[in-house]
């Protein structure tokens, strides 16, 4: 398997991923999407989103702001629940997560360690003119709070009925202490969030169909059998919501580690803010004519992790011809870059026109590159490398008969396809 440094070199060289900040030192476990890196992640989220709310006619949508009423993080447990136990090294002062040490010494240095002492995740700014404890809001630790206050608003506006769920996709925050292995834990990431709200009865069911579920969306976009599992999480391991868990597992560098939680976090949060806000979070069954509050299946995934883990998946480094070829093997709908033109003849000029025309007529409904700066077999190497679909190759040929060459990033195969048909061709194979 490849390691993570070949993946963070790859990332940083061909604009996936940067460091935050990089040019002031960095700042510790932030990163920055490059030109390449916003398209995977956008293709990524767009594909969750359709299959959580285009594909189904039972979930609806929603973008909450990060900024929320600190009696949220209250209600929800937040601000006493959510924490890490952490020890210091009484030598090298360095600090750890207590529940990720192998014995009791200092990892790095074999220093005593403290006892260890609680440590709220969640980063604190402050609202309006003032910095004064009155002004203290967070950034949110999930996004799933967003999705719980605005129970009742969605269920007016929707009219749904139960079983239904709330969809949303957006920016998390956890001061972490434990980082490293590249944007695996970062201090600010993205996250996929569906609650999904049914009847208590039929909540245990629904959990399964959701673990389900998102364990075959993550095999369908390419990830492959032997770099995933599901994991029951035991009961010292549960969240403060939750009744149970089960983390779909992807094997990363660094060993098998969570990829996407789904948790049955039963009323705890509707029935928290219901008894806190006073307002009604409940749902009036027709049958039973009665309230109810409906229990909660969240899966949660992690869009950078999910962006890391189809780069792994996806690598591969192999001799052809003598030659080291790197290929991300990224699945049709989540490769950055559909297309890629590449005129074999750059001093004449006849066919850097011809190939240009044939780039702008592309260009439009997805990425699609140029190039014309190298040797053609560097030209392939650096779309194979980037998990390009198609590499378009125009020569002296082609102006005469209309015709190029298309190479198929996958099998290697090369087609000679008319100008005319090749839009069509593309976007048959892309979309
Ligand atoms: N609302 C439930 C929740 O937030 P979680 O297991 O703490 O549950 C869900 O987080 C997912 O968010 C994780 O499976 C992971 O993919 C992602 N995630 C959590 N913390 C992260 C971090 N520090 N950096 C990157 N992704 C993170």
């Amino acid at each position: 398997m490849v390691d993570l440094n070949t993946i963070a070199s790859l990332c940083k060289r061909r604009g996936f991923i940067f460091q935050s900040s990089e040019i002031y030192g960095g700042l510790g476990s932030t990163w920055d999407y490059g030109p390449l890196g916003v398209e995977l992640k956008n293709n990524l989220k767009a594909l969750w989103w359709k299959s959580m709310v285009y594909e189904r006619p039972d979930i609806e949508g929603l973008d909450a702001a990060i900024l929320m009423h600190p009696e949220v993080w209250r209600t929800s447990g937040h601000v006493t629940g959510f924490k890490d136990l952490l020890v210091d090294c009484k030598s090298c002062k360095k600090r750890f997560r207590y529940d990720l040490l192998k014995e009791k010494k200092c990892p790095e240095c074999k220093g005593e360690l403290t006892e260890p002492r609680a440590f709220n995740l969640m980063f604190k700014t402050f609202m309006g003119p003032v910095e004064s404890s009155a002004g203290e809001v967070y950034l949110r630790p999930e996004t799933a709070q967003g999705i719980f206050v605005n129970f009742k608003n969605i269920l007016a506006c929707s009219r749904k009925k139960l079983p239904f769920g709330v969809a949303q996709i957006g920016k998390a925050f956890r001061n972490e202490i434990t980082t490293g292995n590249f944007n695996f834990r970062s201090r600010e990431f993205e996250q996929m969030e569906l609650e999904y709200f049914s009847h208590p009865d039929e909540s245990d069911k629904w959990f399964k169909y959701w673990v389900n579920e998102r364990f075959l969306w993550y095999k369908k976009y390419g990830i492959k059998e032997e770099n995933i599992r599901l994991r029951e999480h035991g009961k010292e391991e549960l969240a403060h919501y939750a009744k149970s868990c089960y983390d779909i597992e992807f094997l990363f560098p660094m060993g098998w580690s969570e990829l996407e939680g789904i948790a049955h976090r039963t009323d705890f949060d509707l029935k928290q803010h219901s008894n806190k806000s006073k307002a009604n979070l409940s749902f009036f069954d027709e049958e039973t004519k009665k309230d109810i509050i409906p229990h909660v299946i969240e899966p949660s995934g992690g869009v950078d992790r999910a962006v890391l883990a189809f780069l792994i998946n996806a690598y591969s480094a192999e001799k052809v011809r003598g030659e080291k070829r790197v290929v991300l093997a990224l699945n049709r709908n989540l490769a950055p870059v559909k297309a890629a033109v590449l005129p074999l003849l750059k001093n004449k000029p006849e066919v850097v026109g011809f190939a240009k025309k044939i780039y702008e007529g592309l260009r439009g409904d997805y990425k699609v590159a140029y190039d014309d700066t190298a040797s053609i077999g560097r030209l392939y190497r650096r779309q194979d490398e980037i998990g390009t679909l198609y590499c378009i190759t125009i020569d002296v040929e082609s102006l005469t008969d209309k015709k190029v060459t298309v190479r198929d990033r996958d099998t290697m195969k090369q087609e000679r396809i008319s100008v005319d048909s090749l839009k069509g061709y593309i976007n048959a194979r892309v979309k």
